[in-house]
Order: C-alpha cells, then structure tokens, then sequence
C-alpha cells in the first residue's frame, strides 16, 4: 500500500494576527485501518432481512423493540449495517435458515449464550464493528478482556432491563456484583463510599472496558482519582503531609473499611505505622500503666487521637501550621 494514499497530505493556510503561516497537516483518511478486528468470516451467508428473523422470533423481537439499537437500526439507520438490524450482531442468516434447529448447524449464526458455543473473540467483534475505539479504547489487553469476558457477560441488547447503557441488570453495580462479590462486601461495611446509597457507582472510578491505569481507573493515578471529587486535598499547600502526595491509599481504603473514614486500620496506629516515636508520648497508658489508678490513659490517643490537635492531616496552609495543627 502507499503511503500517500493513507495518509493524504493537505496544505492548510493558516492565518494568525498578522502573519502568514504554511502548515503540513496529516489527515488520516477516514476509510483507513484503524486497529479493527479482523472481519468475522460468516462462511458465505446472506442477508435475509429482519422481517424473516422475526417471523420465528416474534418473542425476542416484542423485548427488542424497546431497545436503543432498534430505534437506531428502524428509524434513522444511519448504514447498511444497521440496516440489517438482528444480523448486524447475529451475522447474515441464510445459513440459519437451512437448518436452525440442528445443533450442528450452529455454526452459521453468531449467538452470544453460553450454550450456543460461538467464541467470544467472534462475538466481541461483532460489537466492535460498530463500538471500537473511544470508550473501549484500551479493550484489547484490559483484565476483563484478557480473562475472556464478552461484552454479553455485562451487556443484554436484547431487552431493556437497565435504564441506560444496554446492561444485563438494572443497575450497574448489581452487572458488576455478579462476578465482583468481595466489592459487594467491602461496599457493606460500616464506613463507604456512598456507592450503595445510589450516590456514585463503580464506572465513576473504573472504565469496565480497560485503562491505562491499573486497576482500570478513569485517571492517569489514585490520586488525581479522588482529586475528581475532592477537589480542596489538591493542594498545594504551604506543608504539605509527605504521604497524602504519594498516595490517598496509604491510609484510605478506595471501596469500605470497618474504621472509621474509610481508614485502612483504626486511630491511632493509623499515624503509629509511621510515627512510632514522635517526640511525645503516643503510648496508650502513662507510667502507671493502669486506667484505675494513679496515672489516667494518655488523652493524645482517645477520640479522634492525634487529630485532636494535628487536625489537618491533608496538608495546612497555615504559616503555623508546620505541625498540622492548624
Ligand atoms: C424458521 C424459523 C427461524 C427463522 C426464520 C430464524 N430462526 Fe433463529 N432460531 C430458530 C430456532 C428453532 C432456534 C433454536 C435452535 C436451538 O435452540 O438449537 C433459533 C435460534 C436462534 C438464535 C439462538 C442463539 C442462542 O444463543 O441460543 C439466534 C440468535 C437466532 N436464532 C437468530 C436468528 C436471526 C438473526 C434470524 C434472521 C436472520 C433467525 N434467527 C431466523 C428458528 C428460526
Ligand atoms: C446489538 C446486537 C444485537 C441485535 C441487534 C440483536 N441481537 Fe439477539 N442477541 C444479542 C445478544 C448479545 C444476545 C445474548 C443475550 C443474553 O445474554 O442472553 C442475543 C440473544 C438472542 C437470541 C437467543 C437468546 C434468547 O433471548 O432467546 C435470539 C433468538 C436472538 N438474539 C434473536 C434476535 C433477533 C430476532 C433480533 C432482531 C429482531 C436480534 N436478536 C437482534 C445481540 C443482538
Ligand atoms: C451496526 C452497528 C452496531 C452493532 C453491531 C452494535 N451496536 Fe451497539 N449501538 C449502535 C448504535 C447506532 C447505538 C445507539 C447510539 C446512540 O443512541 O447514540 C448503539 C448503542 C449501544 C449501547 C448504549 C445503549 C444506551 O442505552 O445508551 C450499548 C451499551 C451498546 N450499543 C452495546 C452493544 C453491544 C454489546 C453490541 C454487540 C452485542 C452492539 N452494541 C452491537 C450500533 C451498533
Ligand atoms: C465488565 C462489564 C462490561 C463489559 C465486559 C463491557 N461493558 Fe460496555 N459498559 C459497561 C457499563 C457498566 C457501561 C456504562 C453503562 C451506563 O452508563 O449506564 C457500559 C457502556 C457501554 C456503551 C455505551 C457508552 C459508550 O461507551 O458509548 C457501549 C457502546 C458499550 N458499553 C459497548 C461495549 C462493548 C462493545 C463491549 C465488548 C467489547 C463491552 N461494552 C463490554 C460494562 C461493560
Ligand atoms: C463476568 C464476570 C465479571 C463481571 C460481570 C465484571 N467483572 Fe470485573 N473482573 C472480572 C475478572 C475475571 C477479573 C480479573 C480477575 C480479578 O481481578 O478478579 C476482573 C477484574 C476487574 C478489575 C481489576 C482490573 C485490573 O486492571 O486489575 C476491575 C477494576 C473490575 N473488574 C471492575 C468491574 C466493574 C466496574 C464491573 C461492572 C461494570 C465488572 N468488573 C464486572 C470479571 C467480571
Ligand atoms: C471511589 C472510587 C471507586 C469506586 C466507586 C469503585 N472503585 Fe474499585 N477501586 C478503586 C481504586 C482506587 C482501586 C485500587 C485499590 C488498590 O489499589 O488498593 C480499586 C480496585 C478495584 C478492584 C481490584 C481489586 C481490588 O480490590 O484492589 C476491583 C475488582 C474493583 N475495584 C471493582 C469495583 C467494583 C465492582 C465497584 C462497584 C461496585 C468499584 N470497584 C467501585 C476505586 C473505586
Ligand atoms: C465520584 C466522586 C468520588 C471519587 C472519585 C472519590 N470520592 Fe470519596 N467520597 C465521595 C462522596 C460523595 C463521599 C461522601 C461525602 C459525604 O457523605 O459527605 C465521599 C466520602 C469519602 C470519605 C469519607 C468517608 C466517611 O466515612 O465519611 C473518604 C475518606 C473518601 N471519600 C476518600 C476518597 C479517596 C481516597 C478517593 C480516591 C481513591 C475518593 N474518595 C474518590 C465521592 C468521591
Ligand atoms: C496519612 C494518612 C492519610 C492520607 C495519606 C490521606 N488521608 Fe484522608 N483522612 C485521614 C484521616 C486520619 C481522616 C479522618 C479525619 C477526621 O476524622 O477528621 C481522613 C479523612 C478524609 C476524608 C473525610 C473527611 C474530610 O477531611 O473531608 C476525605 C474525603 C479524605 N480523607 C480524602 C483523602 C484523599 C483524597 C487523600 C489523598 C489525596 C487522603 N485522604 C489521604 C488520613 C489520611
Ligand atoms: C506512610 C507514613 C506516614 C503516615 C501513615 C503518617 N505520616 Fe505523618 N509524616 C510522614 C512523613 C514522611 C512526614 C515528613 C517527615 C519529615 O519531613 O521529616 C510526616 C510528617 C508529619 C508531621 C510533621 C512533623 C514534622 O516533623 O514535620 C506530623 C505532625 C504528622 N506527620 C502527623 C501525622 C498524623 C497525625 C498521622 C495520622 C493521621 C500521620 N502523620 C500519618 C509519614 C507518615
Ligand atoms: C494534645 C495534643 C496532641 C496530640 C493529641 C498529639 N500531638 Fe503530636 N504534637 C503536639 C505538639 C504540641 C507537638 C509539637 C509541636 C511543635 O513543636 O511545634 C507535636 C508534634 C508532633 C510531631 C512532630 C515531632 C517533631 O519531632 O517535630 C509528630 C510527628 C506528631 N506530633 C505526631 C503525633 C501522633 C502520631 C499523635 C497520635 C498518636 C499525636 N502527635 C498526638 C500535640 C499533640
């Protein structure tokens, strides 16, 4: 192929103030190989038509004809291949027809069921043909694709049993729910994300479909993650707290915790880890080593410890507040 013909050259003016510019611009041409699947050899099928499909399967099409892809495909098909509807994801069906009930024939259709046997790489690009790139950008080489997931083990185009986005539940935390159990348990415990509430769900932080941030995250890094949201622990500030910058999960767990704050273990051993010995006492008793008698236990670990008095452990833009005092 020759370069030229991919990638036609355009002389483009630019006009800027006063000056003159000549700019060189690449245009990739739009019919050019972008990283497509491999086209899905139907081993020599037609088209028949969606009226045929239907003839046989009147009770899939009443769930279908709710669906984003059939208003899309029957009132403003916007290509040949949404035109031909159910064989846009099925694949023509001459072939299906011959022999649909013969389990050796299945062969000749692309199904998406487990039973049906077709392979997920097959049926993953059937829906690809049409939703590469964008959103599923980093879908080659994602855990989910790397573990053989199909797009069907989340997504169901055949009814509408989410309120958006096509899913095989009615929400998107319950699609994820049936793989992810432990989430659903560490999104159960005493402290959370508002997940559970209806607040938030699991693609505020992760792209189902792959990232280039691990684990699938929807920002280049944990913190620029929770800077989406809270925006005031950014910074910068006048001192700054060593591993607030590094990482929020160094003391934060991102889905629940038992402790308080979604802290990965309770105050005060959550600043114990690193501050063992900070220039005060941090011990929980004092000499006497008793609560009833004679000395009283250490009033800098009760409550909320430390943060009694260093209650900015995010950073301070105090000129004082070196401590995190203030
Ligand atoms: C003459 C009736 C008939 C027509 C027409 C027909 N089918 Fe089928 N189809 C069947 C039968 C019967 C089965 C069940 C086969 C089985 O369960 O082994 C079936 C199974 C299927 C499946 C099941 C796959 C799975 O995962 O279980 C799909 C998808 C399908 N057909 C799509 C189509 C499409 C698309 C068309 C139009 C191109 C079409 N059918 C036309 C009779 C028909
Ligand atoms: C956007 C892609 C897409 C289109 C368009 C589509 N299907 Fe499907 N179809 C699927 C997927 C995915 C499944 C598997 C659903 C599941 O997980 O149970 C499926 C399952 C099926 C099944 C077998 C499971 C069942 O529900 O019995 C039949 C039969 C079927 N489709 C027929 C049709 C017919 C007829 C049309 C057109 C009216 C159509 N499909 C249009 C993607 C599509
Ligand atoms: C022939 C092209 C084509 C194929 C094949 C196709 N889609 Fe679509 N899909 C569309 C169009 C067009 C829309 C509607 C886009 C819009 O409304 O902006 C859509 C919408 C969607 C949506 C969003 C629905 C919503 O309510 O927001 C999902 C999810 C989706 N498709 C998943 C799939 C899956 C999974 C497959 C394979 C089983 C598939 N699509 C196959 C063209 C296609
Ligand atoms: C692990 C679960 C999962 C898998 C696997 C998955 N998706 Fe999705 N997909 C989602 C969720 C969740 C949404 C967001 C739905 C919403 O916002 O309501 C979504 C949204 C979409 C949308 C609509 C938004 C957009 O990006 O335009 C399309 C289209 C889509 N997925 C296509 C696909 C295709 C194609 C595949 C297979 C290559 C696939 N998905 C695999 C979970 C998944
Ligand atoms: C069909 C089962 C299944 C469903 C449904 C599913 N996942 Fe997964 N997911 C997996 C498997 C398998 C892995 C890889 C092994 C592991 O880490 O548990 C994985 C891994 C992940 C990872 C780690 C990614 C990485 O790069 O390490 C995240 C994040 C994730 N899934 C989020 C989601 C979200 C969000 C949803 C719902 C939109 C979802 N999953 C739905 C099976 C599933
Ligand atoms: C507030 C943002 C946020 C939300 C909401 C969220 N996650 Fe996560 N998730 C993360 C972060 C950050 C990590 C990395 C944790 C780590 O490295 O210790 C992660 C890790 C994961 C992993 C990898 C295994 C692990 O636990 O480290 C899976 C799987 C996962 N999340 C699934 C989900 C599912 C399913 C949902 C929805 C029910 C969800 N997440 C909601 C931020 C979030
Ligand atoms: C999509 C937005 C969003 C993202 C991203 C996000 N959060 Fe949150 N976070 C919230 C909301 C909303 C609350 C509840 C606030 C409230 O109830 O006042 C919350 C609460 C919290 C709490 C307090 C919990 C409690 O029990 O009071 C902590 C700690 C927290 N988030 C840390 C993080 C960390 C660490 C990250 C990055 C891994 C992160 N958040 C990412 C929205 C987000
Ligand atoms: C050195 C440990 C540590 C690190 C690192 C850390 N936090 Fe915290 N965070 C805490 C403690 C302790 C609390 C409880 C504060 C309280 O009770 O007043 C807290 C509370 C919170 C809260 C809820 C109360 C509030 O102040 O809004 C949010 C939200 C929060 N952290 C977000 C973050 C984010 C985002 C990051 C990363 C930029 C981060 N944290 C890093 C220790 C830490
Ligand atoms: C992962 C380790 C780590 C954790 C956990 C941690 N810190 Fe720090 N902290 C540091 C580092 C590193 C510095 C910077 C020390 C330096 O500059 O000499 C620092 C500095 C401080 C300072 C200023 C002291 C000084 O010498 O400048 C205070 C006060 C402080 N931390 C309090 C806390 C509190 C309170 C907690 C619990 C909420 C906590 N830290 C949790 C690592 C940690
Ligand atoms: C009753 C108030 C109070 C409590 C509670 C408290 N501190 Fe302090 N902390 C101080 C004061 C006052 C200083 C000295 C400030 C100065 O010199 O500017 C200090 C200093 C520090 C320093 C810096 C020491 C140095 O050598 O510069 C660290 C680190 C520190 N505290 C950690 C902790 C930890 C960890 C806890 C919880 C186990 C804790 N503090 C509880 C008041 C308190």
């Amino acid at each position: 192929m020759k370069f030229s013909s991919r990638f036609p050259i355009l002389q483009v003016g630019v006009i800027a103030g006063v000056a003159y510019a000549s700019a060189v611009v690449y245009v990739v041409a739009a019919n050019s190989p972008k990283a497509a699947p491999a086209p899905v050899d139907h081993g020599g099928a037609t088209y028949v038509g969606e009226a045929v499909c239907i003839a046989c399967h009147a009770t899939q099409n009443n769930q279908f004809m709710h669906t984003a892809h059939a208003n899309a495909f029957r009132l403003n098909p916007k290509n040949e291949a949404q035109k031909v509807s159910c064989e846009s994801c099925h694949g023509p069906g001459s072939n299906h027809l011959k022999d649909p009930i013969s389990p050796s024939n299945r062969g000749s259709l692309v199904g998406f069921t487990k039973e049906w046997g077709t392979p997920i790489e097959k049926q993953n690009a059937m829906c690809l043909t049409c939703h590469q790139g964008e959103q599923r950008m980093f879908w080659p080489g994602s855990a989910h694709a790397t573990q053989n997931l199909a797009c069907s083990d989340c997504h169901n185009p055949m009814a509408k049993l989410s309120e958006t986005g096509l899913l095989k539940k009615a929400t998107i935390n319950e699609t994820c729910y049936t793989c992810h159990q432990q989430q659903r348990a560490e999104f159960a415990k005493r402290s959370h994300m508002p997940l559970p509430e209806g607040k938030m769900s699991c693609v505020d932080c992760h792209n189902p479909h792959g990232s280039t941030t691990k684990p699938a995250l929807k920002a280049d890094s944990v913190n620029e993650l929770c800077y989406n949201c809270h925006t005031e622990k950014r910074g910068p500030f006048l001192w700054e707290h060593a591993p607030v910058r590094e990482n929020c999960l160094t003391c934060h767990n991102a889905h629940g915790s038992n402790h308080d704050k979604l802290l990965t273990v309770a105050r005060p051993f959550s600043c114990q880890q690193c501050h063992g010995n900070p220039g005060h006492q941090t011990t929980f008793f004092n000499a006497g080593q008793s609560v009833g008698g004679g000395a009283g236990v250490n009033s800098r670990v009760l409550g909320r410890s430390c943060q009694t008095c260093h209650s900015q452990v995010h950073g301070s833009n105090h000129p004082a507040g070196a401590r995190f005092q203030r």
